[in-house]
């Protein structure tokens, strides 16, 4: 039996105290998405942390978020954080702007023992950092509608003239398996025509699925600047995490519908070659 005069085994006892509590504060990173657009991020993720364990939920099942009501989106999501945080998750990346715009500020009340990082506010802190310009964000309807990226914009007293288009066809593209077709090429064209995007410089890919048309909109303009949206996120998720957490660098991936094309997909666009768990929330 070892005895510890009384200070040092309370040194002893709050360091290890102190590493239960960083071992149990921060296991796994956790992301959803209503399908494959959440996996831009995690792809994002994987380079920025590739020690630490992450679990993806793909709600395939409710897919797509964008054309649901907020009432819808919240409950989807508040559900899905529930089952990340089951699955020892303690932070949590709303790797989806329909859900970041319509259930972030509710999940953050409903779940204040978890770290959330939205995909909205740090891409428009990245775009506040930069020079003015005419930007257009193209997102899905809930994420336009709910004027998320303005009110940060305005909230942080940066004069920039971003211009928001709902662009509902590119996910149903994409999930669809239409990349690489050219008929995603011709949809991009369609809405960058839109008179209102006239002028832009910069084109940020408002929803978490438009970063794979980086190639399409590189083609269609060539002269105007891509948003690295992943990038960004990954870097926001990096600065809070503790960098002494690590696990086995695992990830687990679950989706509430699995489809064959689904999971094709899954496979030709990510080399995801895992298993999917199917979790009906
Ligand atoms: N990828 C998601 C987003 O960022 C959802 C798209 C959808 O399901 O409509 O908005």
């Amino acid at each position: 039996k070892i005895f510890l005069s009384p200070p040092r085994a309370q040194l002893a006892e709050g360091f290890l105290f102190g590493i239960l509590r960083a071992v149990k504060r921060q296991r796994k990173i956790g992301l959803f998405d209503s399908g494959l657009g959440g996996l831009t991020v995690l792809r994002a993720l994987e380079e920025k942390l590739p020690g630490v364990d992450k679990v993806y939920y793909g709600d395939t099942l409710h897919l797509p978020y964008g054309d649901k009501s907020d009432e819808a989106i919240r409950s989807f999501s508040r559900e899905i954080v529930g089952f990340l945080a089951a699955q020892g998750c303690d932070v949590i990346v709303i790797a989806c702007n329909s859900a970041s715009a319509a259930a972030g500020s509710m999940l953050e009340a409903s779940f204040p023992d978890l770290t959330f990082i939205n995909v909205i506010d740090p891409v428009v802190d990245a775009l506040a950092e930069g020079a003015p310009r005419k930007t257009a964000l193209l997102g899905t309807r809930a994420t336009v509608r709910s004027d998320a990226y303005a009110k940060r914009l305005e909230a942080l007293k940066v004069p920039h003239e971003l211009v928001a288009l709902p662009t509902p066809l590119l996910v149903p593209l994409i999930e669809d398996g239409f990349l690489g077709t050219g008929i995603e090429e011709s949809v991009l064209e369609h809405y960058l025509n839109d008179p209102s995007l006239k002028g832009i410089e910069a084109i940020v890919p408002g929803c978490t699925h438009y970063p794979l048309l980086r190639e399409a909109a590189a083609k269609l303009r060539p002269g105007v600047d891509w948003i690295d949206a992943p990038a960004i996120v990954a870097d926001a998720v990096g600065s809070a995490w503790d960098a002494t957490v690590e696990g086995l660098g695992t990830t687990t991936y679950f989706l509430s519908d699995a489809t064959p094309s689904f999971l094709a997909l899954a496979s030709s666009t990510f080399g995801i070659k895992a298993h999917w768990e199917k979790k009906v929330l």
